[in-house]
C-alpha cells in the first residue's frame, strides 16, 4: 500500500474476483485491497512464490500449472487455510483467484463461518474469451511490487521497467497462447459453475469486465461501499 494512503474504512469480509483468466481479477483485486488496507490474497502468487521457492508444494504444482490445468484441490485449500489464519486477515481481505472450484467454495463457506466472518461477496468480472488472448499476451508483471502492465493498452513508461519502483517487468510462462487456451478450458469446465452456485446464494456482483480498467475499479469501488455494514 503507497505511504500516503488511508482505508477508506472497514471491509469487515472477504471479497472474491471470479471471472476467467485475463478478465482483470488481479488489477482490481489489488486496487481494492489496498483502499481498504486489507490483504490480497493471489492463490496463483502464492503457487508462485512456492514454485520460485522450489518448495515441495511448488514442485507438485509447477508441472501442473505450466499446462494450464487446476492444482489439486488437496493443495491449494491447506496453504489457504493456513493464509486466512493469520491475523492481517482479521478485518477481511480480498481473493484473487480462489474459490475455482465449488469443492474450494464450499470450503471457504465452512472456513468463513469457523471465522465468525460475513458471507463473502463475490465480483463476477464478466467478458467475453476474444479479449482475453490480447490481454494475456500482453501482460507484463513488475517482478518486485507485482503492478501489472499491458504492452497493448496499459504500457509503463520506461519498456520493461516498472513505473512505481523501477523492478524489471517480465512475462509470466502460462501466458502462452497454447497455456491461455488450456486455462481458458479450465476455467469453462471447473470455474464457471461457481457464477450459478453464488448466484443461487444471493452474493453474486456482476460487472462488465471489458470496459476501461478505470471504469471497471468504480463500479466496484461503488459496489462494495454499498454492501459494507450489510450481513
Ligand atoms: P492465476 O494467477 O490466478 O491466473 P488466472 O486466474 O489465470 O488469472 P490471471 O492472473 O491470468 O488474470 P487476471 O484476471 O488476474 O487478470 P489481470 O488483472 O492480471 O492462476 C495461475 C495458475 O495457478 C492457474 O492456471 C492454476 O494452475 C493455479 N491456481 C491458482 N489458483 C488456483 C486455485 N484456487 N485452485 C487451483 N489452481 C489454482 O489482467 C490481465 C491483463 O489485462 C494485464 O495486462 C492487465 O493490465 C490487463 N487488463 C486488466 N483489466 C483491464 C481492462 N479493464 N482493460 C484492458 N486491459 C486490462
Amino acid at each position: 500500500m503507497a505511504l500516503e494512503q488511508r482505508p477508506v474504512g472497514k471491509l469487515d469480509r472477504a471479497v472474491i474476483f471470479l471471472g476467467p483468466p485475463g478478465s482483470g481479477k488481479g488489477t482490481q483485486a489489488k486496487v481494492l485491497a489496498d483502499k481498504y488496507g486489507v490483504p490480497h490474497l493471489s492463490t496463483g502468487d502464492m503457487l508462485r512464490d512456492h514454485v520460485a521457492n522450489g518448495t515441495l508444494l511448488g514442485l507438485k504444482a509447477k508441472p501442473i500449472m505450466e499446462r494450464g490445468e487446476l492444482v489439486p484441490d488437496s493443495l491449494v485449500l491447506k496453504m489457504v487455510a493456513e493464509r486466512i489464519e493469520r491475523p492481517d486477515c482479521s478485518r477481511g481481505f480480498v481473493f484473487d483467484g480462489f474459490p475455482r472450484t465449488v469443492a474450494q467454495a464450499k470450503y471457504l463457506g465452512e472456513l468463513l463461518r469457523a471465522h465468525g466472518l460475513r458471507q463473502p461477496f463475490v465480483i463476477h468480472m464478466v467478458i467475453g474469451h476474444t479479449l482475453l488472448i490480447r490481454r494475456l499476451t500482453g501482460r507484463r508483471t513488475c517482478k518486485v511490487g507485482g503492478e501489472i502492465y499491458n504492452i497493448y493498452d496499459r504500457p509503463p513508461k520506461v519498456e520493461g521497467i516498472c513505473d512505481n519502483d523501477g523492478g524489471e517487468l517480465i512475462q509470466r510462462p502460462d501466458d502462452r497462447e497454447e497455456v491461455i487456451r488450456a486455462r481458458l478450458l479450465a476455467y469453462d469446465k471447473q470455474t464457471s459453475p461457481l457464477v450459478n452456485f453464488y448466484r443461487r446464494l444471493g452474493l453474486l456482483y456482476e460487472v462488465d469486465a471489458s470496459k476501461s480498467v478505470a471504469e471497471v475499479e468504480q463500479e466496484i469501488v461503488q459496489a462494495v461501499a454499498s454492501i459494507r455494514g450489510a450481513r
